[in-house]
């Protein structure tokens, strides 16, 4: 008997687009370019595809962006099962338009949607997804320094249904939002509060998926960063090991040349921190991933041992951590170059002013 080889693929989804008839105009769009801030002003389409058990993924759709009609007995308004994605597009000098290892996206958005019982979205309609939104809302990705369109896909369920189970209805989105600096003073060292009454994730928990609840258990801890006059919150584990900030990664450099970072199941896998490390050890540094305690962080800057503390994901690209802050003390946290040399590297490699080695851009504009 002969066997055939096959290969499966996906059918490409047919996107309906239905233009935006009041799109901003080229006088407010570039008053909208001009200082975006992060997350504030949204372009003029969204993306959107449904899924249910019976039909699977339909109805792709490019629409004007605006409010979700969604029955009061959404499962996703009661019992949060969410999740998002956080990816940037980058204008190049030459006017086009790419974006940054959206298959780590894509797949990452499959673990979430795992770990939350939610549909997985085939890594070919994600980036579909992200090139329709690009083709209709291209201008609304700004030229400036360290500017980009910041893209959020995300899913929910949308069945109306009160019973604690898996949603039989679930929908997709992308919208799209220009995108400065994160912090609001720029690229300048942040301040950090150690949370020590809260947890952001535990062991067995969702830590690991992007998901909305995770974001939701850390705002009473950034609270309380802010009116401690800190930028982010630090969590830890229940061993009192470093996990991550409320929305970045934490990378620690060492005298000696070695780069540590936080190895958990409850932390997310950042996709910056893993292009960092990357180019660091291309430059010749030992990284390692492992468990890193609070004491070893503190002990480690007390005797000198820990040269450099940043922070890096998606929103902040990468940023110095410039003190620690805790109940009762305030340590100042050595500054080096590593971090800045990096931060330029990725973002030279992002805005195509280098060479990209590791095939990391993916071009949506064509
Ligand atoms: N950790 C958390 C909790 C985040 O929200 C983010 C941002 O997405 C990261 C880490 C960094 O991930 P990435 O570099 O993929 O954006
Ligand atoms: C991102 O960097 O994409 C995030 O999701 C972090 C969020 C706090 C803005």
């Amino acid at each position: 008997m002969t066997t055939i080889d096959t290969e499966e693929t996906v059918a490409p989804l047919g996107f309906l687009v239905m233009k935006n008839l009041q799109a901003a105009s080229p006088e407010k769009l570039a008053e909208a370019l001009e200082n975006p801030g992060f997350g504030v002003v949204f372009t003029d389409h969204m993306v959107d595809i449904c899924w249910s058990v019976k039909g699977g993924w339909h109805r792709p759709r490019v629409q004007p962006y605006g409010p979700i009609p969604l029955d009061p007995a959404a499962s996703v308004l009661h019992y949060a099962q969410e999740i998002f994605e956080g990816i940037k597009a980058y204008r190049h000098a030459d006017g086009s338009i790419h974006t940054f290892r959206p298959d780590r996206n894509a797949a990452r958005m499959q673990a979430s949607a795992r770990r939350m019982s939610l549909p997985e979205l085939p890594a070919e309609y994600f980036i579909q997804s992200l090139r329709e939104i690009i083709a209709v809302d291209g201008r609304w990705v700004p030229s400036g320094e360290d500017q980009s369109l910041y893209l959020r896909p995300f899913m929910f369920a949308k069945e109306a249904f009160l019973g604690v189970r898996a949603a039989q209805k679930v929908a997709y989105y992308v919208i799209a939002s220009p995108a400065g600096a994160y912090f609001s003073g720029g690229v300048k060292p942040v301040r950090i509060w150690l949370s020590e009454e809260y947890s952001r994730a535990g062991k067995g928990g969702t830590g690991k998926a992007k998901t909305g609840g995770n974001y939701a258990s850390s705002l009473l801890a950034q609270s309380e960063a802010t009116a401690k006059g800190c930028d982010q919150v630090v969590f830890l584990n229940e061993e009192r090991n470093v996990e991550e900030l409320g929305g970045m990664n934490v990378v620690f450099v060492y005298k000696d040349g070695r780069i540590v970072t936080p190895e958990s199941d409850s932390i997310l896998e950042g996709i910056t921190r893993d292009s960092i490390l990357q180019l660091a050890e291309d430059r010749g540094y030992k990284v390692e991933k492992r468990p890193i305690s609070i004491d070893e962080w503190r002990e480690g800057v007390a005797s000198g041992d820990i040269v450099e503390v940043f922070a890096c994901g998606t929103a902040a690209v990468v940023t110095p951590i410039g003190s620690l802050v805790g109940e009762g003390f305030e340590e100042p946290q050595p500054l080096g170059e590593l971090a800045l040399s990096l931060r330029e590297e990725l973002t030279d490699i992002q805005y195509g002013r280098r060479e990209d080695k590791h095939n990391w851009l993916l071009r949506l504009d064509a």
